[in-house]
Formats: structure tokens, C-alpha cells, sequence
């Protein structure tokens, strides 16, 4: 018998090893034969460690498990994918959280063993690459233009018009450069894809390569995330063993390489100019643009650099056709959108769904409201630097365009949900003060103004002269989104202006409490 237990950051440090481990020794004792595959997650992080059993009608689910619960489930019919036991879900697929969602990107992820080419190609691993080997670069790039892909980490560009920018650009190398920075509150949707289905990332990033004429790889990893390290590390290795990536890639003739670059953690490096700066050697400040990476990027040459999830998109892209990613979604928003349910939810977790689903569908149907149970005040969509949401906005479908008009951003789908016992003033204070500690400090609104920024938002919440200081913080926050050279100070006024329109009676009540 086959049983999955996940081997991601989430389900080891919820015991996933210890589940396995007695796993194994349980069933040797008992003389039962079994097969432990290390799987992915598959992102619902409520469940894990989810164990799943291979039967004739497909995988059985049960979770959360933890290592005490193994001898009653095995005695229960674990094995044989009985349904006695309480921590039995049934069919994993029917689980509606699975269900419900729409994968294209996610697709193998939490179902296959992330490091083994085998499973990869058994699941349609490499069939994108095979497809883009068979084309000429700008082929490939039109496929991608016609898939309608719009840049995952939170500028929605089209990725199709930056690879035919990066393709236009004459030089005697190019590059492509995978921003795996992944920095925002409440996300970890690149985090999945490194550790639970490498092999995607690296065919997305070698279809780049071969789109714009780029022989050349980084894949620049956030510090904090080891386990995705030694997992690339390992995959590259194998990539390269098997032919799918380095010298004369499946007896093509062509040829593209990879390595991993490790930050330091600071989170600006995630600004796609002060990350091509890291890349170099030097400390992380924000160039001004133009000129755009495209053409003047990594050691000033054109660069390509795209989020994780826009590049774990293309494989598919190039399997199917542009257009079959193309039929979902709505309006300019075309495609899927990795959403991370985070904060005080009840079942919180990755989940992919079309361009088009209200906020609402996504919180409720699938987060099933606040781990507290208490009542749902305010949403904060796309990271530290995206505006809280209150409820007149849930019926808000998630497209780009839509969260635009309201002020809002989509930004790389983090969704961190905050209960009713939430100060919002001292919620646009953290918004300054992250913006204080991680400015690059390179342009002055930002540097100074998120600074002053926390001082004035003390003085309102200490009630100093609450009128003048909110017209202040007002008009600090215009000078910011006005005035700073990149997205850090440009938008860190979107979380404090949105508190302040929509939760004003958070500013006007004493500081020490009192809701
Ligand atoms: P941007 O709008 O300046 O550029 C978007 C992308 O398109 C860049 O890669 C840029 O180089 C490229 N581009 C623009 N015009 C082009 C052209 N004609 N040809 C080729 N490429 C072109 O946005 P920026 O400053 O890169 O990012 C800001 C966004 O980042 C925000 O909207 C925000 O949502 C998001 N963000 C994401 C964070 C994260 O951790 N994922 C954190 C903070 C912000
Ligand atoms: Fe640096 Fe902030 Fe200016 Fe961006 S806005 S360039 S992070 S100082």
C-alpha cells in the first residue's frame, strides 16, 4: 500500500516526520507492508500533516494527523482506506476545500513526490519544455501573450509583452531571473511551488530562457526558506542529469542554466531593481526606472524578471495553449490567482481559483470565516502595502482591475483576515513602522516619511491635537504615494489611508483600549 505523508515547511513543523516515522514502525510491527511517499502539500494547511492511502477508488485522506494517532487509525482500516475513523475525510479529491478550487499551476502539487523526475513526468512534467523546444522564440513568446498571463508578484504586467521586450533587445547575453523573494504578511504560494513542485519552476524558467535567448538562470531565494533551498539545489542536479536543463537540453542543440542566489532578508530586495542590485554583490537600493530591467538589468544586461508563480504558470501555458489558460478568468484578468488564506481563519491555506470569485466566497466557502469565531471586521489583500478591506468591499471579484477602482491591489494573493478585537490604528502604525524599517532609504518621502508617519499616528492615538495630526497624516500619506521612487513608500499609504476612511473611530478613542 502507498501512503503519503507531505515532507513541505508547514506539515514538518507540524509533526509530519514523527507521523511518518511512526508510520513506518507501526505497520513493521504489525507485519503490514507499506510504501511511505514523501509528497508535497497539497496547501490546506488546516489538514496537515494530511495523510493520504492509495486504494482502487484513488487517495484516501485523514488529517490532521499526529504520530499518536497512527495505531488507532491503522486499526481502524487506515490501510485499506476505511472511513471509521474520525480523522477520515474520504476521497482526498472530493474534499470540497480540493474540490472547489480551480488548479492549473497547482495541479501536481500535494500529489506527487517533489524530487522525483519520474512522478513529474507521469504527471505531465516537461511537456510545456518539449512543446517550446519544438519552437521558434517567438512562438514561444506569443503563446504566452496569448494565455493573457499578467505578472503574479503584484504589478500584473503582461508577461508576454516584458519576454517580447527582453527578445527585442539585441546583446550577447540575456538572462532570466526568478524573484523568489516571497516577503509579504500571509503568503507562501512560491514557498509551495519550490518545495512541493520544483521541476515546474525549473521548465518555466527554461521556456523562458528560450523565448527571449537567455542561456543564463538565478533563482534569487529569500533566506528564510532552507528546506526550498536544498530542494532546488537537489532538483537543479537532477534537471541537469537528466537532460531537461544545462548543455544541449534533449538533444536540441540549446542550452540554459540555473542556480539559486540567496537574500538576506531584507524586503526590498523583492523590488525587482534593489533584488538585480543584491544580485550583483551590493547592497539592495532601488534603481530609478528607465531603464527597465528589460533592457538594462542584471549586470546591464537585458533581463527578464518574473515572480515564481508567473513562471510556474508557463508550463502549462505551453502544454495546453495559450488559450486554454486564457478561458479562465475575467475581463483583462485571465487565468488563475494562487490566493493564501492567512491570519485569524479557520481553514487557512493555498487556493487557486479563476480570475472572478468574490473576496466574500473566498473568506467564508473556503476559509469558513475566523479561527476565533468571532465576527470578521477587516481583509488585508496583497501583502503589508495593500489596503484593508472592510465589509462593504467582500462582494469585491478578485481582478486586477476590479481591487484597482477600490483602491485596492490583488498583489501576490495574501489574505490576512483580522477579527473584531482588531485596532486598526495600530495597524496603520505597523504599515508605517514596516515601511520605516525596511525603506532602502534612498528617496526621502519614504525614508523620513514613514518615520514621521509613526511618530504622527502616535500622537493621534495619544490624542496630541487629533484634528491637525489627522489632516497631517493625510497629507503625509499624498506626499508618499506621490513622491517615492518605488512601490515600498509608493504604497505603504494605501494600508493607513483605507484604515483611516474606513475605520476612523479607531483614531478617535483613547490609545490604552477601550473598544
Ligand atoms: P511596475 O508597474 O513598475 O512594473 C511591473 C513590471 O513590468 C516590472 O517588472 C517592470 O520592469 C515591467 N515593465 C514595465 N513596462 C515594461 C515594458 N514596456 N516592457 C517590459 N517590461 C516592462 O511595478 P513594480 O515597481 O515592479 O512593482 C510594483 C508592484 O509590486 C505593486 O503593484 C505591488 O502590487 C507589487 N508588490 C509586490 C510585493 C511582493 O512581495 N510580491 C511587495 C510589494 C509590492
Ligand atoms: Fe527606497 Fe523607499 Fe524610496 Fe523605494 S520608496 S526607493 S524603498 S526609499
Amino acid at each position: 500500500v502507498r501512503v503519503f505523508v507531505p515532507c513541505d515547511t508547514t506539515a514538518l513543523s507540524l509533526g509530519a516526520d514523527d507521523v511518518a516515522a511512526r508510520l513506518e514502525r507501526e505497520a513493521q510491527a504489525r507485519g503490514l507492508s507499506i510504501t511511505l511517499v514523501r509528497n508535497g502539500s497539497r496547501g490546506a494547511a488546516w489538514l496537515e500533516p494530511l495523510v493520504e492511502v492509495e486504494t482502487a477508488n484513488g487517495r484516501m485522506a485523514y488529517g490532521p494527523v499526529s504520530a499518536d494517532d497512527i495505531p488507532e487509525l491503522l486499526d481502524a482500516g487506515m490501510l485499506e482506506g476505511r472511513e471509521e475513523h474520525a480523522l477520515a475525510l474520504g476521497a482526498t479529491e472530493a474534499i470540497s476545500y480540493f474540490a472547489r478550487q480551480q488548479r492549473l499551476t497547482f495541479a501536481r502539487i500535494g500529489v506527487t513526490d517533489p524530487l522525483s523526475i519520474v512522478d513529474y513526468l507521469a504527471h505531465d512534467g516537461f511537456r510545456g519544455l518539449e512543446a517550446a523546444l519544438a519552437r521558434a522564440p517567438r512562438e514561444i513568446v506569443e503563446e504566452v501573450k496569448a494565455s493573457g498571463l499578467r505578472g503574479r508578484g503584484g504589478a500584473a504586467f503582461p508577461t508576454g509583452i516584458k519576454w517580447q521586450t527582453v527578445l527585442d533587445t539585441e546583446a550577447t547575453q540575456k538572462y532570466i531571473v526568478c524573484n523568489a523573494d516571497e516577503g509579504d504578511s500571509g503568503t507562501f504560494a512560491d514557498r509551495l511551488v519550490m518545495e512541493c513542485d520544483p521541476y515546474m519552476l525549473i521548465e518555466g524558467m527554461t521556456i523562458a530562457g528560450l523565448a527571449v535567448g537567455a542561456t543564463q538562470g538565478y533563482i534569487y531565494l529569500r533566506s528564510e526558506y532552507p528546506l526550498a533551498l536544498e530542494i532546488l539545489q537537489t532538483a537543479i542536479a537532477r534537471a541537469e542529469a537528466a537532460g531537461y536543463l544545462g548543455d544541449d537540453i534533449r538533444h536540441s542543440g540549446k542550452c540554459f542554466h540555473l542556480e539559486v542566489r540567496l537574500g538576506a532578508g531584507a524586503y526590498i530586495c523583492g523590488e525587482e531593481t534593489s533584488l538585480l542590485e543584491s544580485l550583483e554583490g551590493k547592497r539592495g537600493l532601488v534603481r530609478a526606472k528607465p531603464p527597465l530591467p528589460a533592457i538594462e538589468g542584471l549586470f546591464g544586461l537585458p533581463t527578464v524578471v518574473n515572480n515564481v508563480l508567473s513562471l510556474a504558470a508557463v508550463p502549462y501555458i505551453l502544454a495546453e495553449g495559450g488559450q486554454a489558460y486564457a478561458d479562465y478568468g475575467m475581463g483583462r484578468s485571465r487565468g488563475t490567482l494562487a490566493l493564501q488564506l492567512a491570519g485569524n481563519v479557520q481553514r487557512g491555506g493555498l487556493v487557486e481559483l479563476a480570475f472572478g470569485a468574490t473576496l466574500h466566497e473566498l473568506m467564508e466557502e473556503f476559509g469558513g470565516g475566523t479561527l476565533t469565531g468571532r465576527p470578521l471586521r477587516a481583509v488585508q489583500v496583497g501583502g503589508p502595502l495593500g489596503a484593508y478591506l472592510p465589509q462593504s468591499q467582500w462582494q469585491l471579484p478578485l481582478d486586477y482591475e476590479a481591487f484597482s477602482a477600490a483602491g485596492a491591489v490583488l498583489g501576490h494573493g495574501g489574505v490576512v483576515m483580522f477579527d473584531d478585537s482588531v485596532d486598526m490604528a495600530e495597524q496603520a502604525r505597523f504599515s508605517m513602522e514596516f515601511c520605516k524599517v525596511e525603506s532602502c532609504g534612498k528617496c526621502t518621502p519614504c525614508r523620513i516619511g514613514s518615520t514621521r508617519g509613526v511618530e504622527v499616528i502616535d500622537r493621534i492615538r495619544a490624542d496630541e491635537d487629533r484634528d491637525a495630526n489627522l489632516a497631517l497624516l493625510e497629507d503625509l500619506c499624498e506626499t508618499m504615494v506621490d513622491g517615492s521612487l518605488c512601490a515600498m513608500g509608493g504604497m505603504t499609504p494605501f494600508p493607513v489611508q483605507s484604515a483611516l476612511t474606513h475605520f476612523s473611530a479607531d483614531f478617535r478613542r483613547p490609545a490604552d483600549g477601550g473598544r
